[in-house]
C-alpha cells in the first residue's frame, strides 16, 4: 500500500520518498513533509509550521493572530487569502468579493485511473488519494488528486474545480500542483534554447523572489522547457525533479522568500486563461509531475526515465528494440523521384538499415515549404508508383517503410484550405501571424480533429506503413479573443486525436517532432514512442542536446540520426565515427547522402551499424548516466550498462595536448570481479592527416591533391586497439589510464588519434570465470 492515513495525516510512500499531508486546526490541507522515507507514524515530524508568537505585518483569520495562512504549508494559494506568494488557484464571481476559504471535506482512496480521456494519463499500476475541500460560503469543491507510483518514486497531482453553486464561477488560474518546501542552499536547474539550439542547461543557485518558467507559444518550446530540478549534487544529497504531464503553453513560478520557504506551482499558463463553469461544471488541470531522490540527479535522472518507460510510453513498443532509420530529409529535401528514392533504399538495405523514412514533399505538390499541408495525396509526379509501389520496393529489399506527416497544419497554397479557410486558428479579425508559409488548424473544432484523424489513418492504413513521424513546424500566433481557453482547448483536440490514432494504430512507430524540440515533454512521450530531439544533427552540439534530455527521459525516446560529414547547421566537420558513437546512445539513424558515400565510409557504416545490432538493447534500454561534462571537465563521459555489460563513451571539445592522463572509469561495478575493456573498431580518414601522410608514403602526396583524395575513399588507418582487463575496484575507482593521444611525433598501433571533437567508445564486459565453462 502506498497510501496511508493516520487520523487526520495522509501519508503517500514510494521507494525512497514520503509525502505527508495533514489538516490543520483550521481544517486546511497543508504538506508536513516530502523528502526521505519515513517509514511510520513514529518518525512524522513532530513540528508545526504554526507559529508561537503573532508577528508584524502578517494577516490571519478567525481573528486567532497564530493562524497565519502565510506561516501554513497549504497546497494550493489563493490570492487575497493572506499567502503573499504568487497564487496557484484564481476564481471569482461577477461583482462580489474573491475571499475564498476551503476546508477539508473528506477523501477516497482508489486505483489511479483517467479522469479526463482528453489528457495525458500514466498507466502503470498507482494509487490514488483524492481530497476533497469545499469552500465555506459558495457551494464550490476542490478536488486534489495524488498519484503515487511507488516504484519510480513518481508523484503526479491534477486539481478539479467544480462548481456546485447557481452563480456562474469564473477561473483565471488553475495549477495543477503547488508544493512547499523548504531551501537547502539548492541549485535550480531549467532547459532552455531555440531552434536547432535546444536543451542548454541552466544552473544557478535559487534565487529570492519568483522565479518563471514558462511558454505562451501554445507548446511546451525549445525556448524553456517544462522540466527543471532543485537539488546539491549530482550524485548525492536531496534532490527534486518536476515536470507536467501536458504539452502546451505552461508556466511555473517557483518563489523563495527570506525565511527560506520555497513554493513552486506547476501547471498550463495563465496568459488571457478564463474558464466560465456553470452550475454543475467542473474544469480540470493536466498532471504535474515531482519526484524526490537523496541519491542527487543522478537518482532523479533514474527515476523519471524507468517512469517514462513503465508509465508514459505507449505499451507496444515500450519494451521493443527499435529499427535503425534511414531517413531523407537532410540528404535530398524536396527533392527527390521514384528513381532516386529506390537507390537510396538500395543503399541504405545494403548498409543494414532496417526503415526507411521518407520526409516531407511526398503529397500534394509540394516541391518546397510553401504549398500542399493538408492535402495528404501523394505526388505522382514525383511518386508514380504510389507509396505503396516505394515501399512494396523497400519491402523486396527487406527494409520497412515509414511516412512523414504535419497533420495539424495547413499550407495557404492548399487544397484545404480553398476549401475551408475557417478552419484556420487565426483571430479572424486582425492580421494573421504565418509561419512557414503555414496555419494551425483550429483542433478545437470536432469536425477539423476528425478530418485529421482521417488523414492521418488513410495513411497509416495502407499495409506495411509501419513509422509516422508527426511533424509540428510553427508556434500559436495569434488567436481568436473570445475564448479564454483557446491554448489549453486545442491541447486537448489535439490529445483527442493523437488517443484515437493511437488506438487505432498501436503497432505504428510513432515519433514526436516539432522542428527538432519544439514540443519534446513528458506529455507527448504518452502517445509517441520516440522524439526527434533536435533538427541540429551536428555531433558536438548533440552531445548537450542528448545529455540535457537525458535529465528526465531514457535514451530510447532519443531519436539521433548521422548525418553528413560536414553538418548542414553548424557547417562542423566531425568524421562519421565521431556522428556514430554519439548517435548510438539512443535510437540511432541516418540521414546523410548514401549515394555520396566512398566504398570505405560504407565499410564503416556497416561496422558501425553491426556494433550497434549487437549492442542494441543496451544503447536504448540501458540506465544511462552522466559521469562527466564538457563545459566543466573538459570532455564528457557518459555511461550506459545494463545487467551484461556497460559502454562507457569519451567526447571531446578543443584537444588538450599533453594534458593531464586520459582515465576509463565508471560507475556501478562490482568491485570484486574482473571486467574485460575493448575499444570499439573505428577507421580514421587519410585526409585527416593532412601533409602528414608524406612520412609513410614512398611517393610524395599533394594535401587536398587528387591521389590522396582518390586513396582516402578507399582506404583508411585503423583506429588503436585498446583491449585491457581491469577489476570493477579500479573502474569504479581512479581508472584504467587510456592510449597517449597523437602529438605529431610519431605514431605506432597503440596511438589514439582524436582530433578536435573527437570520440571514443569502450565496451566493459565481465569477464566469465574459467571455472563456469
Ligand atoms: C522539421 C523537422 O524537424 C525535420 O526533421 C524535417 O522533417 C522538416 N521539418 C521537414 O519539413
Amino acid at each position: 500500500m502506498s497510501i496511508k492515513v493516520f487520523g487526520d495525516k495522509f501519508l503517500l510512500t514510494g521507494r525512497d520518498s514520503s509525502y505527508l499531508l495533514g489538516i490543520n486546526r483550521e481544517k486546511h490541507l497543508v504538506l508536513l513533509h516530502y523528502g526521505s522515507l519515513l517509514k511510520d507514524e513514529r518518525e512524522f515530524p513532530s513540528f508545526s509550521s504554526r507559529p508561537i508568537n503573532p508577528m508584524g505585518t502578517s494577516l490571519y483569520r478567525n481573528n486567532d493572530p497564530l493562524a497565519m495562512p502565510e506561516k501554513e504549508n497549504s497546497e494550493f494559494i489563493l490570492p487575497f487569502s493572506g499567502v503573499l506568494s504568487k497564487p496557484s488557484l484564481e476564481i471569482y464571481r461577477e461583482n462580489e468579493g474573491s475571499s475564498y476559504d476551503f476546508v477539508y471535506q473528506g477523501y477516497e482512496i482508489k486505483e489511479a485511473s483517467r479522469f479526463d480521456e482528453s489528457l495525458p494519463f500514466p498507466h502503470g499500476a498507482g494509487e490514488e488519494l483524492v481530497i476533497e475541500l469545499t469552500e465555506k460560503r459558495i457551494n464550490v469543491s476542490i478536488y486534489l488528486h495524488y498519484l503515487m507510483y511507488a516504484e519510480n518514486d513518481m508523484l503526479c497531482r491534477y486539481m478539479e474545480i467544480r462548481n456546485d453553486d447557481a452563480k456562474e464561477l469564473i477561473v483565471c488560474r488553475a495549477a495543477s500542483s503547488s508544493l512547499s518546501l523548504q531551501n537547502d542552499d539548492y541549485f535550480l536547474s531549467s532547459f532552455h534554447g531555440a531552434w536547432a539550439n535546444e536543451l542548454h542547461e541552466e544552473r544557478r543557485k535559487l534565487s529570492l523572489g519568483t522565479t518563471l518558467l514558462y511558454s505562451d507559444s501554445g507548446s511546451s518550446s525549445n525556448r524553456i522547457a517544462p522540466f527543471f530540478s532543485l537539488y546539491k549534487d549530482e550524485e548525492k544529497g536531496s534532490s527534486y525533479g518536476f515536470s507536467l504531464l501536458y504539452s502546451g503553453s505552461f508556466e511555473t513560478t517557483i518563489d523563495l522568500d527570506i525565511s527560506g520557504k520555497i513554493r513552486i506551482n506547476q501547471g498550463i499558463s495563465g496568459l488571457m486563461f478564463e474558464k466560465r463553469l456553470a452550475s454543475g461544471e467542473s474544469f480540470v488541470t493536466p498532471l504535474a509531475m515531482m519526484s524526490f531522490s537523496d541519491k542527487g540527479r543522478r537518482g532523479l535522472s533514474q527515476n523519471f526515465a524507468s517512469f517514462t518507460k513503465e508509465c508514459l510510453l505507449p505499451p507496444y513498443h515500450a519494451t521493443k528494440s527499435r529499427p535503425i532509420a534511414y531517413n531523407s530529409w537532410e540528404s535530398v529535401g524536396f527533392k527527390f523521384n521514384e528513381h532516386s528514392l529506390h537507390s537510396l533504399i538500395d543503399k541504405a538495405a545494403k548498409l543494414g538499415m532496417e526503415l526507411f523514412v521518407l520526409d516531407d514533399g511526398w503529397f500534394g505538390k509540394r516541391n518546397d515549404d510553401a504549398s500542399s499541408l493538408g492535402d495528404w495525396s501523394v505526388n505522382k509526379k514525383k511518386i508514380p508508383h504510389g507509396l505503396e509501389g516505394l515501399l512494396s520496393y523497400a519491402k523486396k529489399k527487406g527494409m520497412s517503410f515509414g511516412i512523414w506527416m504535419e497533420p495539424e497544419m495547413v499550407s495557404f497554397d492548399s487544397e484545404l484550405y480553398k476549401a475551408h479557410p475557417d478552419w484556420v486558428l487565426k483571430d479572424t479579425a486582425g492580421e494573421s501571424l504565418v509561419g512557414r508559409n503555414q496555419y494551425l488548424l483550429d483542433l478545437r473544432k470536432k469536425e477539423v480533429q476528425d478530418y485529421v484523424i482521417d488523414n492521418v489513418s488513410n495513411i497509416l492504413s495502407i499495409p506495411g506503413v509501419s513509422y509516422l513521424k508527426w511533424d509540428y513546424n510553427r508556434p500559436f500566433g495569434d488567436i481568436p479573443l473570445t475564448n479564454g481557453t483557446c491554448h489549453y482547448d486545442y491541447m486537448r483536440g489535439l490529445y483527442r486525436v493523437l488517443g484515437e490514432i493511437r488506438k487505432r494504430f498501436p503497432e505504428t512507430l510513432m515519433e514526436n517532432c516539432a522542428s527538432g524540440g519544439n514540443r519534446f515533454d513528458h506529455g507527448m512521450m504518452t502517445y509517441f514512442d520516440q522524439s526527434w530531439l533536435s533538427d541540429c544533427t551536428d555531433s558536438f552540439e548533440r552531445i548537450r542536446i542528448q545529455r540535457g534530455a537525458s535529465y528526465f527521459f531514457p535514451p530510447v525516446v532519443f531519436s539521433n540520426h548521422v548525418s553528413s560529414k560536414t553538418n548542414n547547421q553548424t557547417m562542423r566537420l566531425t568524421s562519421l565515427e565521431n556522428k556514430f558513437d554519439v548517435a548510438s546512445f539512443g535510437v540511432l539513424g541516418y540521414e546523410l547522402n548514401l549515394d555520396d558515400l566512398s566504398s570505405l565510409e560504407e565499410k564503416t557504416i556497416k561496422r558501425q551499424i553491426s556494433f550497434y545490432k549487437e549492442h542494441r538493447d543496451l544503447f536504448e534500454f540501458g540506465s544511462f548516466y552522466r559521469l562527466s561534462r564538457l563545459d566543466e571537465d573538459r570532455f564528457e563521459r557518459w555511461e550506459i550498462v545494463n545487467k551484461d555489460k556497460a559502454i562507457i563513451a569519451n567526447f571531446d571539445g578543443i584537444i588538450d595536448l599533453n594534458g593531464a592522463t586520459r582515465r576509463l572509469s565508471g560507475i556501478g561495478f562490482d568491485d570484486d570481479s574482473l571486467y574485460e575493456v575493448k575499444s570499439r573498431e573505428c577507421t580514421h580518414s587519410l585526409l585527416k592527416f593532412g601533409p602528414l601522410v608524406n612520412y609513410v608514403s614512398p611517393v610524395h602526396l599533394k594535401e587536398e591533391g587528387a591521389v590522396i583524395n582518390a586513396l582516402a575513399k578507399k582506404k583508411g588507418i585503423e583506429g588503436e586497439k585498446f583491449e585491457r582487463t581491469v577489476s570493477g575496484k579500479i573502474l569504479n575507482g581512479t581508472g584504467l589510464p587510456l592510449p597517449e593521444l597523437w602529438k605529431g611525433t610519431g605514431m605506432n598501433e597503440g596511438t589514439c588519434v582524436l582530433g578536435d571533437f573527437g570520440t571514443r567508445m569502450y565496451l566493459i564486459k565481465p569477464l566469465s570465470d574459467p571455472s563456469d565453462e
